[in-house]
């Protein structure tokens, strides 16, 4: 007999109240319902969870944007005080390890106040362990962090928001849904009208497209407040993920369990599911509220200015024995251009107050 997951009852239940459900709806629920979604009910992360973070590949990527979000900090002038922000921190590895390096900055630590927005009670259980001794605050969402002067970083945080999915058709861009089919399961539909003024919003590129292609966006609100923020109060932030450095077209959306993909229909809230980051997207989005956009640039290339390969010769110096090998592993995973490696599948882009001029890494 096969079993139904109390959220697969429910969505269930959505579908046949309500007829199909948007993708993104679908993959809302999947992660974040309260009760049964993905992230807050477990820590999905590490070696032996369902997929590895740069952060949790190595302390080198925490400590690296640690002395970024410093030397950031000291190009606005050094303010007394600053809002250091992390969207989305997993385990609280990053920060961590950020938090460390960056006491080289004088006075940096004095100054910053470090606010976690997470929306997992299982992962802000595990973030207050890791970041046990240290002074945070922790939001829900990121209207809930104090106004002021702000360094805002986000790690496979965008990935994880909701995806909208449209179909084109001879007859225009129609929204794809999820409806039940005539064998019971899950599957892909598409609404019956197509979306409303639509082709306007696209980029050339996308409106060019062949019949059946898919288009991927999401809501810019994130996007927007980070701008807003920047633009009224000075500051910078750093989004590091994976995806498309111009918005195009594609089908991107995959659920990933056990390190290995996992079809996103099945098993709702069992496996991750996530999407793309449409960085053209990104950047319209914050330059819209007055910041200015830097990069993207390869994650590999990023770490590579910012000193990535000399850290790993300091860790290898002091290493025990035997423990150069992992090193240097973690060294090309985070920053090697193979297939199973980060350093081109990854991008990292800046946004900026226009005053900041070109924030580190990226001149
Ligand atoms: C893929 S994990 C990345 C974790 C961490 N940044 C890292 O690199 O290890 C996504 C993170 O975003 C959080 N998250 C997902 N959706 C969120 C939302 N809408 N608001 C706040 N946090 C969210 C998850 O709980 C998790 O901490």
């Amino acid at each position: 007999m096969n079993w139904t997951s109390p959220l697969e009852a429910d969505i269930r239940r959505r579908i046949m109240a309500a007829g199909p459900m948007p993708v993104s709806e679908y993959m809302a629920l999947c992660l974040t319902d309260p009760a049964h979604g993905y992230y807050t009910t477990r820590d999905p992360l590490g070696a032996r969870g369902d997929f590895i973070t740069a952060p949790e590949i190595s302390q080198m990527f925490g400590e690296l944007i640690g002395l970024w979000v410093a030397a950031t900090w000291k190009k606005m002038d050094a303010p007394a005080k600053i809002n250091i922000v992390e969207l989305g921190p997993g385990r609280g590895t990053l920060m961590k390890d950020a938090l460390r390096a960056s006491q080289v900055m004088a006075g940096f630590r004095e100054a910053a106040a470090v606010h976690l927005v997470e929306i997992s009670p299982a992962l802000r259980a595990a973030q207050e362990k890791t970041l046990q001794g240290y002074s945070i605050a922790w939001h829900a969402s990121l209207d809930e962090v104090p106004e002021g002067p702000a360094i805002i970083v986000a790690n496979e945080f965008f990935d994880a928001l909701p995806v909208h999915q449209a179909v084109k058709t001879a007859h225009g861009w129609h929204e794809r849904l999820i409806e039940i089919d005539a064998i019971g399961k899950f599957a892909f539909t598409t609404a019956p009208e197509p979306l409303v003024r639509f082709d306007l919003l696209l980029p050339p590129i996308v409106r060019s497209s062949p019949i059946g292609s898919i288009f991927e966006w999401r809501d810019d609100m994130i996007a927007m407040q980070i701008g807003r923020r920047i633009a009224t109060h000075g500051g910078a932030a750093l989004v590091v993920d994976y995806g498309h450095i111009e918005s195009d077209t594609g089908d991107t959306l995959q659920g990933v369990g056990r390190h290995a993909y996992a079809d996103p229909l099945t098993a709702p809230g069992e496996h991750d599911i996530t999407a793309h980051v449409d960085f053209q997207a990104l950047a319209r989005a914050v330059e819209a509220m007055g910041a200015q956009a830097h990069g993207p640039l390869e994650q590999g290339e990023f770490l590579r200015r910012l000193g990535i390969e000399m850290r790993a010769a300091t860790l290898k110096s002091k290493a025990p024995i035997g423990a150069a090998a992992g090193i240097d592993q973690a060294l090309a995973r985070l920053s090697g251009h193979g297939r199973t490696e980060m350093g081109r599948l990854f991008k990292v882009a800046a946004y900026a107050h226009p005053s900041l001029g070109v924030p580190p890494a990226f001149d």
